[in-house]
Formats: C-alpha cells, sequence, structure tokens
C-alpha cells in the first residue's frame, strides 16, 4: 500500500537531516595509545589547551592539549595561515580540530603529533582573567579548593578522577563477580544507624516558615473582627435566602452569594491559622508533623540497616552512595559528605567478613596496577613514591588480624613514642593509634577486632565474653581506619536490650527487629570510606582533593 511504502522510506531516511552532523571526535589516548600505527589518518580531537607557544616568528603553534582521557597530553601544531595563533594559545582555550596524524622530528618527546588542517571551535580564554597559572607553575591544593570549578583542569585532579573512576568500576566488577547484588538504599532516611546522633536534618519547615512570613508581610492574616463580620455577613445572606424562599421567589442567586460568603468565612478562619516562624506543639516541642515527611527526617550516615533488610532476602549485597556526617571534624580524613561502598552479607560471621573486605581491598589495589599505572607514576613521582609499591604489597600479602585487646597490649609497651592520648583497654583507638600499628609495628594492612562494647555501635553481635563485640576495622598506612564493619545481633532479645543501653527509642528500629523475629539469620558486613581508599591508593594527603566536590564545616562550594 501507497503509506506503507512512504513510511518505509522515511524510515529508511534519516529522520533528523535537519540537525548538524554528529561529532566523530577521537580520544587522545586512543590517538597516544596507537602510536606509529595510525599515522597519517585524519582525526578530530577536541581539548584544553594547557600550553601554548608561537614558534617560526608567528608563522605556527604548538599546543599541548588534554582531552581527560589519559594523564599525556597531545601536541597538535597549527599554522597561522589555518586560525589566527593569537586566539589559540592561552591556557585553558578549548579547540575542536581537524588533522593528520604525524610521526614528530627525531629527538622530540612525542610518540606523535596533529598537524591541523581546521581549526572547527574555539573557546576561547581571557588569560590575565584566567585562574590557573600557565605550564609549570602549579597552585597549591589548597588554593585549588578556591576554584573547585575549575581544578578539574589540573593534572592532579585529573589522574584522581580517572583512579576514583576506575576505584568505582573495580567495585561493581568486584561484587558482581562474587554475587552481590547492587542495592540502592535510601539517601532520605529516618533511622540513624550509628546512634551518633551526626545526622544532617531534612525539612521544609524553615522555607515553608520563610514563605509563609512574606506572604503574611503582604497580606496580613484576618482578624478576629474580620472573621466576625464575615460571619454577620453569612448571617445576613441566610436571611436573605430565607425571605426569598418564604415569598416563594427564585432562591437560586442569593444561595450562590451566601455560598461565596461561606466560602469566605472559611477561608479566612485557614488564614487566621498561619503563624510566622516554625510551628510548635504545645508542649513547645518542634511540630515535625507538619514538615514534609510528617515526622523528622534526616541524610543517611549509613545505607547498612535499609541494606540488611536486602541481605535477609537475597543473601550477598551491597550498596555504594554518598553518606552524610555531620560532624565537626576539621581533619585531613574526614568529610562531611563521603562515599561508602556497605557490602552485607547473609549467613557469614566475622571472619568471613573479614575475608571479603580483604578480597576486596586487595581487588581494588590490583585493578589500579592493571587499569591505571600512568596516573599512579604521577601519584608516585608528585605525592608519594611508595604509592606503586603500596598497592603491590597490599595486593599480596594477608592483612594481620589482631584482637583489640592484643593490640592495646602491644601499644602500652611502645615506648619509641609519645601518643598523645593515652592507651588503655576500654578507649577508642585514634588515628594516632591505628597508624602506629599498621605503619610501624607491622608496615601492613591490619584488622583489629572484637572491640569493647562500650565505643561501638548497637547492631555489632555482643561477644560471649559480655565484654565486647565481633567488631572489625581495617587500618592501612596513610590513612589508619579504612573500613569499619561487623558480624551484626541477630538474636532479638540481645539486640533491643541493645538498642536500650544506647539510649536509644526501641520504636524507630522496630522494623530493623522484625529482621530478628521473623527468620532471623546470622550476617555481616563493613562499610569501606571510598575516600579513604582514594587516599590510601594514591598518597594524597588531604581528602579534600580526592572527592569532586568536598564538604566539610564551613564549605560547601557549587
Ligand atoms: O566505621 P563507620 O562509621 O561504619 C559504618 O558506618 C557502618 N554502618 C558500616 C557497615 O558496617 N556497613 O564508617 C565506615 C567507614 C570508615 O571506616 C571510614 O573509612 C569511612 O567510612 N568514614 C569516613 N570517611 C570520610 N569522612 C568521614 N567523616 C567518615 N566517617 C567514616
Ligand atoms: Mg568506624
Amino acid at each position: 500500500m501507497a503509506s506503507d511504502a512512504a513510511t518505509a522510506e522515511m524510515a529508511a531516511t534519516s529522520l533528523c537531516d535537519d540537525l548538524e552532523p554528529a561529532t566523530t571526535l577521537t580520544r587522545i589516548r586512543d590517538v597516544l595509545a596507537a602510536g606509529a600505527a595510525r599515522v597519517g589518518e585524519r582525526v578530530v580531537v577536541g581539548g584544553w589547551v594547557r600550553t601554548g607557544r608561537e614558534q617560526g616568528r608567528g608563522t605556527f603553534a604548538f599546543l599541548e592539549l588534554s582531552d581527560g582521557s589519559c594523564a599525556a597530553t597531545l601536541q597538535v601544531i597549527v599554522d597561522a595561515a589555518v586560525h589566527p595563533l593569537a586566539r589559540l594559545t592561552a591556557t585553558g582555550t578549548s579547540v575542536l580540530v581537524e588533522g593528520e596524524i604525524k610521526e614528530p622530528p627525531e629527538g622530540t618527546k612525542q610518540s606523535v603529533e596533529i598537524k591541523v588542517s581546521r581549526v572547527l571551535e574555539v573557546g576561547e580564554v581571557d588569560a590575565a582573567a584566567y585562574p590557573l597559572p600557565k605550564g609549570k607553575v602549579k597552585l597549591t591544593l589548597e588554593k585549588l579548593r578556591d576554584v573547585i570549578h575549575l581544578r578539574s583542569r589540573t593534572n592532579t585532579i585529573g589522574a584522581v578522577a580517572r583512579i576514583r573512576h576506575q576505584l568505582a568500576c573495580a567495585t561493581h566488577r568486584f561484587f558482581d563477580e562474587n554475587g552481590f547484588l547492587y542495592v540502592h538504599t535510601p539517601i532520605i532516611t529516618t533511622s540513624d544507624c550509628e546512634g551518633a546522633g551526626e545526622m544532617f536534618q531534612v525539612t521544609t519547615l524553615f522555607s515553608q516558615a520563610d514563605k509563609i512570613e512574606k506572604e503574611l508581610k503582604e497580606n496580613p492574616a484576618p482578624s478576629d473582627s474580620d472573621i466576625e463580620a464575615a460571619k454577620v455577613l453569612v448571617q445576613e445572606k441566610g436571611d436573605a435566602v430565607a425571605q426569598l424562599r418564604a415569598a416563594n421567589a427564585d432562591i437560586s442567586a442569593a444561595v450562590a452569594e451566601l455560598m461565596r460568603a461561606k466560602e469566605n468565612v472559611s477561608r479566612l478562619e485557614e488564614r487566621s491559622k498561619l503563624k510566622p516562624g516554625i510551628p510548635h506543639r504545645d508542649d513547645g516541642t518542634i511540630a515535625f508533623e507538619n514538615d514534609f515527611f510528617k515526622r523528622q527526617a534526616f541524610l543517611t550516615v549509613s545505607g547498612q540497616l535499609q541494606v540488611e533488610t536486602y541481605a535477609c532476602a537475597l543473601s550477598s549485597v551491597y550498596t555504594f552512595g554518598p553518606t552524610f556526617r555531620a560532624e565537626n571534624s576539621h581533619t585531613s580524613r574526614h568529610l562531611a559528605e563521603f562515599w561508602m561502598v556497605e557490602p552485607e552479607i547473609a549467613f557469614a560471621n566475622l571472619q568471613d567478613d573479614m575475608n571479603c573486605a580483604e578480597k576486596y581491598i586487595q581487588y581494588l589495589c590490583k585493578w589500579l596496577l592493571d587499569y591505571c599505572w600512568e596516573d599512579m607514576e604521577f601519584m608516585v613521582n608528585n605525592y608519594d613514591k611508595d604509592a606503586i609499591e603500596r598497592l603491590q604489597l597490599v595486593s599480596s600479602t594477608p592483612f594481620v588480624r589482631i584482637s583489640y585487646t592484643k593490640a592495646v597490649e602491644l601499644l602500652k609497651k611502645v615506648t619509641g613514642k609519645k601518643f598523645e592520648k593515652r592507651v588503655e583497654w576500654g578507649i577508642d583507638l585514634a588515628s594516632e593509634h591505628e597508624r602506629y600499628l599498621t605503619e610501624e609495628i607491622f608496615k601492613k594492612p591490619v584488622i583489629v577486632y572484637n572491640y569493647p562494647k562500650g565505643i561501638k555501635a548497637f547492631y555489632m553481635r555482643l561477644n560471649n565474653d559480655q565484654k565486647t563485640v565481633a567488631a572489625m576495622d581495617v587500618l592501612v598506612p596513610k590513612v589508619g581506619e579504612l573500613v569499619g564493619g561487623s558480624q551484626r545481633e541477630d538474636r532479638l532479645d540481645v539486640l533491643k536490650q541493645r538498642i536500650l543501653d544506647a539510649g536509644l527509642p526501641l520504636e524507630p528500629y522496630e522494623w530493623y527487629l522484625d529482621l530478628r523475629r521473623f527468620g532471623s539469620v546470622k550476617h555481616s558486613g563493613f562499610g569501606l570510606g571510598f575516600e579513604r581508599m582514594i587516599l590510601f591508593a594514591t598518597g594524597m594527603e588531604n581528602i579534600r582533593d580526592v572527592i569532586p566536590f568536598p564538604r566539610y564545616p564551613g564549605r560547601a562550594d557549587l
């Protein structure tokens, strides 16, 4: 049929021939990796100029281009006849160019370069206003945090971004290969997982109060006499209807007026309830039942409790997402927003948990050696000469496993160093103790287990000694605590008591207790601080430089 033929014809031709043709871009990484093999090929490459210089008395220019696909830059050569050179050479300029891959002259360090035949697009830069310096000059990492929107253009932040990406890929790969299911746990939660009261609250009460205050200023709430007057009007309109009805006259118009008067009263009454400020209950507490979720809600500190619901059905699961802690920590190891990888395994005890953590960390290290060699070399040359060696060592050496009690004994015997905080059974090990164990005593990752119950979260399984819980922390050089995990308390009565002992109310945890009421199962899990893993891998010093947009007390740029 004719219409079918027309449809077929339309389908055969492109339906979007009114659009600009797609850009067939070649990534710089691919150009460089192919080396001499692609010489003579015409390609389109795009990137940002790292350094540009005019040569041959302004007859041509060298541009060092970076597109973020790898650490190295690609040298492109543009003749003055192709494009005005002064518009291309400023650091930060973006260019999309077409040209031929050439073998550079003998003795230059490039494997290949591009001779540009056409400059397709340029995003110019006013060099005087551009915050990043040119060439070898570097801003300190601290200064770079003040230009958070541009720091991704530096070698360091680029390398960290690629390493971070690969660690995320490796994470999903590892858990998938081991039969784990990725579960997206909520970011907004009504349960405090760690019971430490360090949660950011999620509320619309403030914006609501703002809105009401503004509105009341423009249009004040009706007074009692306004409402009284409106009620009198209802009375009058009612009387009018009654009179018309008695006279057997048409009442429809009068009834409509009466209805309007009644509606006006209820509107005024409703508005008279509007009060500026945050709503309070009679007992003076904040009326969260007026809030968005009709209860208090928070940003999650950990997806653990929720992911346990999936572990107690699908066996091996993990969550990987942002977590938030409103602790006022100004250290180089703490963020207010950080990412955590949290596996949770049914039918697993503390040793299974340790085995999983060890295997996972080793897998990550091995992965970086396999997929991030160039960026890791950059780290070795610029930040930590031991970074690659550390990955090699950790990926191939079993971790030390030592009980908290033994670790404390070892630390108490230390004479060569004076700790700021005295070591004693029962204390929460400080970063200085953790690092001493892993960096000085064992010189490799250490798993400390069976911590005093008083310093750990309520959900950790109480050991038979009634004094310790089946907790484990993985401590690594450069960082200290990288992983925190435990076997979970699976006995209903013990868990209830632990919640109460922690000074927490039972009611919000009833759903969590249900997991112990209905088919309770031995299970374990841990949380790996993703940024801490990047610190450990790269040897970078400050956690604020290994997350794209760091949030910490006083700072939340962008
Ligand atoms: O030891 P934490 O608090 O353990 C938990 O949250 C458990 N619910 C995990 C679980 O069993 N599923 O945190 C786990 C890890 C720490 O070992 C540390 O690496 C990292 O998260 N971490 C932080 N990283 C950056 N900034 C902070 N403020 C961090 N707090 C914890
Ligand atoms: Mg911890």
